[in-house]
């Protein structure tokens, strides 16, 4: 049995619709801190691969930063120009059974003892090696940031529920940017690269109707 009603399906969904890629944001118009710190938290609870979140985010407020930025994110100058919070999601680099990221989970956040034998260990390298072929430094790069698309969806969704706008961004030069902000200080590139950044706020006017595809284009049921 369940107790879902139809008022909360409807609610979700129209999140779901009412969330568009905003393309102008009105500058005057400021997230709470309340809303704020409820789309941090759902960034923050988003689950990852065996639990090793292998990210980092960075939240432009400097004007000059967002000014600089211009140059090597084409797709972002309307969030630059107009969004209430602006924020630069990182992704690991190199989180492998044996790199520090992962001891550092494992003690300080599972609290549980790390050793490079124990079964985990082994099951996380073997995941990795076999089954993953995460065998480059940049599939590894790949891994993690798919990842960081899961705080990324969660962040949407969770600001549309708000009624408040994004605008999800890959619309820079990845190796000029990483350039800036390591020169910047903001970027340690051994250890994170750049993964998308997100605009948040407020439209400024109505959006045209979605387009997609259909349900049973993109859903093939296996009975
Ligand atoms: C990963 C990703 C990257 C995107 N990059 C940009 C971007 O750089 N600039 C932009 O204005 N829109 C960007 N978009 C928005 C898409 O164009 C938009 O989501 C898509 O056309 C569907 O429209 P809708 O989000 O309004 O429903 C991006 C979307 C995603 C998911």
């Amino acid at each position: 049995m369940t107790m879902n009603t139809p008022e909360k399906r409807q609610e979700i969904l129209s999140a779901f619709e009412h969330r568009h890629a905003t393309k102008a944001f009105d500058p005057s118009k400021k997230i709470s801190a309340e809303d704020w710190e409820t789309i941090l938290e759902a960034a923050r609870l988003s689950p990852s691969s065996f639990g090793y979140e292998p990210w980092s985010f960075l939240l432009i407020e400097s004007p000059q930063v967002k000014e600089e930025l211009k140059e090597f994110a084409w797709g972002a100058i309307n969030s630059l120009n107009g969004a209430s919070h602006f924020i630069i999601a990182l992704a690991r680099k190199n989180v492998t059974a044996d790199s520090s990221h992962v001891k550092h989970m494992v003690e300080d956040v599972f609290g549980l003892p790390f050793s490079a034998d124990a079964p985990q260990t082994q099951m996380f390298k073997q995941f990795q090696v076999k089954d993953f072929d995460l065998n480059s430094e940049r599939a590894l790069f790949d891994w993690a940031s798919k990842q960081t698309y899961i705080p990324l969806a969660n962040m949407m969704t969770t600001a549309a529920l708000l009624k408040i706008d994004s605008c999800p961004i890959e619309g820079f030069n990845r190796s000029e940017l990483e350039t800036y902000l390591s020169k910047k200080g903001l970027l340690d590139t051994t250890e994170f690269g750049v993964s998308y950044m997100l605009g948040l706020g407020y439209r400024t006017k109505e959006i045209p109707l979605k387009k997609r595809q259909t349900t049973d284009e993109i859903l093939t049921v296996v009975e």
